[in-house]
């Protein structure tokens, strides 16, 4: 690799052989690393080649995003990957966690997991001797939030001092965003409904690591998170798992829909985010989400450039 590994070789090469499991498992300086890392893999021809390792995949929710970006990123990186769908193994058939991931350790050189309780992932890391990443859980989304952050420096060049919204719900991608935020020096503020506020142990957490006076912020007022934002992100009111709660849950945040007049609100500049899959006319409007300010097909993208980059930086092939 040229410059850019040379200038973080350090950050990057202390991430091989780890997992990552919460957007906190990175540094402040590894974060950044990444971010440049995946600029470069973007922008340029860079070859970085993995010698044929493989990634599985188990994914016990559906994915088409994340799936598909960890299966082009192998690809491209000279790797491959393995669809290990719990339907299809005997992990359907209940055989152990601790067991399948020892024996997967023995075949795979790193495992990408998709599931909804955090403590089954984190016990997949512990059962196993390869890294595992965290392809998204209840709790958080941490892949997806490099993704997101990448897209917001390509918008204003630098990251520091620049202010997030996010309103709806307080969940896995709220989660990622205000740890992942904090890391990179960006203010963060989370707007959502009584009742579903981010866990306040996150919020806790994302306080501590907050880099040169970034400031993580709460409120129920859509509004006021919005305000002079520079960029403004939404994602569904019912996560994978909740669709019960869908039509409790429309009516409770039927103010937070990121629709033209809560925008007009942020800064001028401001750009849309949007993980994706979207539900126009609930969360955020047809008309907002194909504006001009938004960014949600390159953020889509970015999810590709950042993965490559932390498989590179995870299987050591820098
Ligand atoms: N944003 C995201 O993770 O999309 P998928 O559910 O399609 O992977
Ligand atoms: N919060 C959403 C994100 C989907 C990418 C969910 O968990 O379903």
């Amino acid at each position: 690799m040229a410059e850019i590994s040379h200038g973080f070789a350090a950050a990057l090469s202390s991430l091989k052989g780890g997992d990552f499991l919460s957007s906190s498992d990175l540094t402040s300086k590894q974060s950044v690393a990444l971010l440049e890392l995946a600029n470069q893999l973007k922008k340029g021809p860079e070859r970085i080649d993995l010698g044929n390792r493989v990634l599985g995949l188990i994914f016990t929710k559906a994915s088409t995003r994340t799936r598909v970006s960890f299966q082009v990123a192998m690809a491209r990186l000279g790797g491959q990957t393995i669809d290990l769908n719990p339907k299809v193994s005997q992990l359907g058939r209940g055989e152990p966690l601790e067991d399948t991931a020892r024996v997967l350790s023995r075949f795979c050189d790193a495992l990408a997991i998709r599931t909804y309780k955090h403590s089954e992932l984190e016990s997949y890391a512990k059962w196993s001797s390869i890294p595992v990443i965290n392809a998204l859980t209840d709790l958080e989304h941490p892949c997806q939030a490099l993704a997101d952050f990448l897209t917001i420096k390509e918008a204003f060049g630098s990251l520091q001092g620049q202010t997030l919204a996010f309103v709806g719900d307080g969940n896995n991608v709220a989660h990622s965003l205000m740890i992942c935020g904090a890391l990179l020096g960006v203010n963060v503020r989370i707007g959502t409904p009584k009742g579903f506020e981010p866990l306040s142990a996150i919020v806790a957490k994302s306080r501590d690591l907050a880099l040169a006076g970034a400031k993580i912020e709460l409120t129920n007022d859509p509004f006021e998170a919005v305000c002079d934002a520079n960029a403004v992100y939404t994602d569904v009111w019912a996560s994978m798992g909740q669709e019960q709660e869908q039509s409790l849950r429309k009516d409770a945040f039927k103010s937070f829909c990121l629709d033209k007049k809560l925008l007009s609100v942020a800064s001028p500049e401001a750009i849309v985010l949007h993980c994706l899959p979207a539900h126009r006319g609930e969360e955020i409007s047809e008309e907002v989400l194909e504006s001009k300010s938004s960014r949600i097909f390159d953020q889509s993208e970015n999810r590709l450039h950042v993965q490559q980059a932390l498989l590179a930086a995870l299987l050591g092939g820098l």
